[in-house]
């Protein structure tokens, strides 16, 4: 949520804010502005909108700043307007500031600041924070000692850039919950939300910590904690290449990611089969394979999407370890005291590794001594670098707001470690070789489903007008039938919903008429019969049938009006095939509804509020 960028150096900033903006305005799309030094003043443009309205006002004035700080807003606190959007100034106008994150105590802190005869001009929690900042400026301290004290006040989360007049050579950052890096240049230095908006000019990175207040000049950095301790920060280097954050030819990202999955399966399977021992090779979780094989409980908790490939975990984990697994929302878990025993691993699966719920639930099970385990994508992200060990699942960055590649590789990496420690308990090594066997296949697997692109697309040509969907599933697939649903909702505004297909019974078959298309997940596997079951009760209702098939299925295409038939694998890996004809359905559907698939209404890409 919210895009940060600053930087600092010899050249001209506001080209370089704008472009760091443009990549990371999948965090937030609603607002969008630059603070810059320039002539000794701070100056201030905001627009509503996306970054290429303000990129086209920038283009209109001339400037030359060498100093300043861009934001691309997702709004919390106050709707999508100028007023709203950041950055924020003091009253004086000597300071400004942008922020990421929610100041939860900004109405106690905001009648304390009205009080001494600050005026505010939005409806944010974020103008509260630099009027707090203000006032201890305005006791004769230094900028970095005024944000350290004003932070020290603030309840909530941030993510804050902060520039003076006044101190014209700096830009002051710091993070609580929310992520921010540093990228170091040669003679340059810049900070962002993460590291994709800096990647054109360094690959050198700083990530910062919770309570971490950091001066960044163009040649040198101080780093401090909030207690004004000073800290050594680590350089990384970063390694992602240009045509990984791009749409390389395609109109939108969440189509790249889609067609990229062949590519982006086989990544996260690379270096981590070995077949002769039927076995993975996780090297994240080496060291604690035994703690994890000999849990009395796995949990996994996530949200969204990545909570979807945790509910297939469940199955998988259970079929093959024989451990019992729950699967929890992060969102509810970090508010129920939940019962976490030291001898339960953990599982917290997330793409982004920022999602503000999953990483406070992670939080909240690390006090209780268990075993916490990160599989996430974004490698360096925060829960990455908080969980006891992990495993990325390598996808390469997910632009798209709709998850769809990193699914596919959850799942992956959920079948590595469900092999790694099933073959620790009792899976035998040909069982283990069979299932290596079946992960090689699946790549070209997914590719010759891909190739079924221009059917799915006639298809959705059909749906483009439907106001609900229905997706239904059993075992391995329910949880699919979730991710379809989701999927269709959050790119099309149509309402879907995802159920076992056997709870159809129990309430949602009155909603059946010849207006509520269903689609159903029915592969050849050992529920097939009782599917078939749930289509004959659907049909005998004059529901429309879009069902996803084995391809050498021939009885289908009587039951149901359109059939996508697909190749078949084993139980455990059917959701990674079943999801991609659901993916290609909704983004075609969502297109010839002339929507925004990459950055869909309201939402963010990485969700770092709660
Ligand atoms: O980055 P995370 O995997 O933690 O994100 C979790 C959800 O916000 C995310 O999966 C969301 O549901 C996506 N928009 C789904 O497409």
């Amino acid at each position: 949520m919210c895009g940060i960028v600053g930087y600092i150096g010899d050249k001209n900033s506001v080209p370089i804010i704008i472009e760091g903006l443009k990549r990371l305005e999948y965090r937030g799309y609603d607002s969008a502005g630059v603070g810059i030094l320039e002539n000794s003043h701070v100056n201030v443009v905001k627009k509503v909108g996306k970054v290429s309205i303000l990129e086209s006002e920038m283009t209109d004035r001339p400037i030359n700043s060498t100093v300043g700080i861009g934001h691309t807003r997702w709004a919390t606190h106050g709707a999508p307007t100028e007023e709203n959007a950041h950055p924020h100034f003091n009253n004086d106008k000597t300071l400004c500031l942008i922020h990421n994150g929610i100041i939860e105590n900004y109405s106690v802190l905001k009648k304390d600041l009205l009080k001494k005869g600050y005026e505010f001009y939005s409806e944010t929690d974020t103008e509260v924070l630099v009027h707090l900042i203000d006032s201890f400026l305005k006791k004769g301290n230094g900028l970095l000692k005024s944000v350290r004290k004003a932070l020290v006040e603030v309840e909530g989360t941030y993510g804050i850039a902060v520039i003076s007049s006044l101190e014209p050579d700096k830009i002051i950052a710091a993070r609580r919950g929310s992520p921010l890096v540093i990228g170091v240049g040669n003679n340059e230095n810049f900070i962002a939300s993460d590291v994709t908006a800096l990647i054109t000019h360094t690959s050198q990175v700083v990530y910062l910590d919770d309570n971490e207040v950091v001066e960044v000049y163009k040649d040198k950095f101080k780093a401090k904690n909030i207690k004004d301790e000073d800290i050594i920060k680590e350089v990384h280097e970063v390694t992602i290449a240009l045509d990984e954050i791009s749409k390389g030819g395609y109109p939108h990202f969440m189509l790249k990611e889609i067609m990229e999955q062949p590519e982006s399966i086989t990544n996260s399977m690379r270096g981590r089969l070995i077949q002769e021992d039927g076995i993975s090779r996780l090297g994240g979780i080496r060291n604690q394979i035994d703690r994890i094989a000999n849990s009395k409980r796995i949990i996994i908790s996530a949200c969204g999407t990545s909570w979807h490939a945790g509910l297939v975990g469940e199955y998988m984990l259970e079929q093959y370890t024989g451990i019992p697994v729950e699967v929890e929302y992060a969102s509810e878990f970090r508010y129920r005291n939940p019962v976490i025993n030291k001898d339960d691993t953990l599982i917290f699966i997330s793409q982004s590794g920022e999602t503000a719920d999953t990483l406070a639930a992670m939080k909240e099970a690390k006090k209780k001594g268990a075993l916490i385990l990160g599989v996430c994508n974004v490698v360096g992200s925060s829960i990455a670098r908080e969980s006891d060990a992990g495993v990325y699942i390598h996808a390469g960055p997910e632009i798209g707001v709709a998850s769809t590649k990193a699914f596919t590789s959850q799942l992956i990496v959920l079948a590595l470690i469900t092999l790694l420690i099933a073959r620790r308990k009792n899976l035998s090594l040909v069982d283990g070789q069979n299932i290596i066997k079946e992960l090689e296949s699946i790549p070209g697997k997914v590719q010759r489903i891909l190739e079924l692109n221009k059917e799915i697309e006639k298809i959705a040509e059909d749906f483009v007008d439907a106001k609900n969907f229905l997706y239904l599933g059993r075992g391995y697939n329910f949880p699919v039938a979730l991710e379809g649903a989701l999927k269709l909702k959050e790119i099309s505004y149509i309402h879907a919903e995802g159920y076992p297909a056997a709870e159809m019974k129990h309430g949602p078959i009155a909603l059946i008429d010849e207006n509520m298309p269903t689609v159903f997940l029915a592969p050849h596997d050992s529920v097939y019969d009782k599917i078939v079951s749930n289509i004959e009760e659907v049909k005998a209702r004059k529901g429309k049938i879009i069902a996803i098939a084995s391809e050498n299925d021939n009885t289908i295409d009587n039951l149901a009006d359109y059939s996508i038939k697909i190749p078949e694998t084993i139980r455990m890996l059917m959701p990674v095939l079943n999801v991609i004809p659901l993916q290609l359905l909704s983004y075609h559907i969502a297109v010839k509804k002339g929507l925004d698939v990459d950055q869909p209404r309201n939402l963010a890409k990485s969700v770092t509020v709660e």
